[in-house]
């Protein structure tokens, strides 16, 4: 669309949650009885990566456990980067987390009506609540969504995507600007909540869905809202490679439990390579994992993870949603090698947010991937982020029930044309990130990238959301030059002697 035609006003709500993600949904249950209006592109609760999520909820519940040894974890893996006050927050809150999501109609596995905690790479205890083996994240979205269908407080709106942050004079927040597929619409709010993912569908191998593009972020830096973190990208290493290499967007995600459970890596010849890499072997930290893949992969040989011998026929039953993926692409577990590749997985950066989840911009609030809150540091551990999303979301709810902020004037006319990168620039955008800014990086490579961006950028209509997606693109790359050393999910070619 390039012409703007004329907008529907929607009557003001207290709250306008963009995304319908764990982070979303737990901010609107949250929030009552403040009026929340959620706004969703797909189906609310099924919108980005959470429903995706298989790795669990991180949360220390065992006998020899704590919150503390929780947050020493997290504070390990993220190299130390981490808010030590908001990592005190997250692993402090977890065990609730988990009682509320229960008392929503969850259910997590259990032995002998105890809940099973599992342990993951980085985590020095059992601490991994999972539901139905690998399908943590769809059943915590079945509760959340369900929940929030009958919540008399919550307005579901679907299939609406924004465009624009809504500002008045002064630059406050006073709502959003959505695209419904056929016309331009204003949601007023008192406080908006931006809870759209992150922007690891930004890269041509992800196991995200293409709505977490960045295009939330994107909206934030256009208003005007400090980012922060953008270099830090978190690869998984095992995403089920697809047998045409040239394919982009979301690859089946073969959660690290596997490996957990024995599975282990092999070249084209059958060969271990991990035990030779870290001493760890394939249990090393993601990072370490993704690049001894990469490498093996870039030489010309595809890399497998094996789980004959360590699973074999108990594959369906323990991880059922790996199992379904891998048959459907004609690959049968029990019996063959899956081929792997790393692939984007998440961002730990994002709009930059205080301990009340508030942006630098009067009226806007970040929460989940959207938000950079401080816990994750320069890399996140495994199964922090649903947590995040459902205690900093939770938080946040009962933040706008008591202090909800005061309206703001009349908007400003919107700002934005929908008019997205056309699908080749958004397809070649995808590639040139993922062999400039991915999971190795070297000045020369970002350069390039940088100047590539700025090339379409040129092309662009500047007040269209297609030049904001590329803008943000821009603002990532940037981060990555500014960040020379190597660091935690920030691996620099030119620097590894700084590692
Ligand atoms: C996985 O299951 O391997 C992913 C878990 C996570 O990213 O936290």
């Amino acid at each position: 669309m390039s012409t703007q035609p004329a907008f529907i006003a929607g009557p003001p709500s207290e709250v306008l949650v963009i995304g319908a993600g764990a982070a979303g949904l737990s901010t609107a249950l949250a929030a009552a009885p403040r009026a929340v209006r959620v706004l969703s592109l797909a189906e609310p609760a099924r919108d980005g990566a959470s429903t995706w999520a298989q790795g669990g909820i991180a949360a220390a519940l065992g006998a020899q456990d704590s919150p503390a040894l929780h947050a020493a974890d997290t504070l390990a893996a993220g190299q130390h980067l981490n808010q030590p006050d908001a990592v005190a927050r997250l692993t402090a809150a977890a065990a609730g987390v988990i009682d509320w999501l229960q008392t929503l109609g969850a259910h997590f596995d259990r032995r002998d009506d105890v809940l099973l905690l599992g342990r993951e790479a980085a985590h020095g205890q059992a601490r991994i609540v999972h539901a139905h083996g690998d399908a943590t994240g769809a059943e915590v979205m079945r509760a959340l969504g369900a929940a929030s269908r009958a919540a008399r407080h919550i307005e579901l709106l679907a299939a609406r995507r924004a465009i624009a942050l809504a500002q008045d004079a002064s630059a406050r927040v006073v709502g959003a600007w959505a695209w419904n597929g056929h016309a331009l619409e204003l949601w007023p709010a008192r406080a908006v909540v931006l809870a759209s993912g992150g922007y690891a569908a930004l890269y041509r191998s992800t196991t995200n869905p293409a709505a977490s593009d960045g295009s939330g972020m994107a909206l934030a830096l256009a208003a005007g809202a400090r980012l922060t973190d953008l270099e830090f990208v978190q690869f998984h290493p095992t995403a089920l490679a697809p047998a045409d290499a040239a394919r982009n967007g979301q690859l089946p995600l073969l959660t690290e439990a596997l490996r957990g459970a024995g599975a282990t890596l092999i070249d084209r010849h059958g060969q271990r390579f991990m035990l030779a890499e870290h001493a760890l072997a394939e249990l090393a930290p993601r990072d370490v994992v993704a690049r001894a893949i990469a490498a093996r992969r870039l030489a010309g040989s595809a890399v497998f993870l094996d789980a004959r011998a360590a699973i074999g026929a108990e594959f369906p039953q323990r991880f059922p949603t790996v199992f379904a993926a891998c048959m459907q692409a004609g690959i049968d577990p029990r019996a063959q090698p899956m081929p792997v590749t790393p692939a984007a997985h998440y961002c730990m950066g994002g709009v930059f947010t205080d301990d009340r989840a508030r942006s630098t911009l009067d009226g806007l609030y970040a929460v989940g991937e959207a938000a950079a809150s401080g816990v994750h540091g320069a890399n996140r551990l495994a199964s922090n982020s649903l947590l995040e999303g459902l205690a900093f979301g939770r938080d946040l709810g009962l933040t706008l029930v008591a202090d909800l902020p005061r309206g703001g004037e009349t908007p400003q006319p919107c700002p934005r044309r929908h008019q997205p990168l056309a699908a080749d620039v958004r397809a070649e955008l995808a590639a040139l990130l993922w062999a400039q800014a991915g999971l190795v990086r070297c000045e020369q490579g970002l350069a390039l990238a940088a100047a590539q961006i700025e090339r379409w950028l040129d092309q662009q209509a500047a007040d269209s959301s297609g030049a904001d997606l590329l803008r943000f693109a821009a603002a990532a790359v940037a981060a990555m030059r500014a960040r020379r050393d190597s660091i935690g999910a920030h691996w620099r070619s030119d620097a590894q002697q700084a590692a």
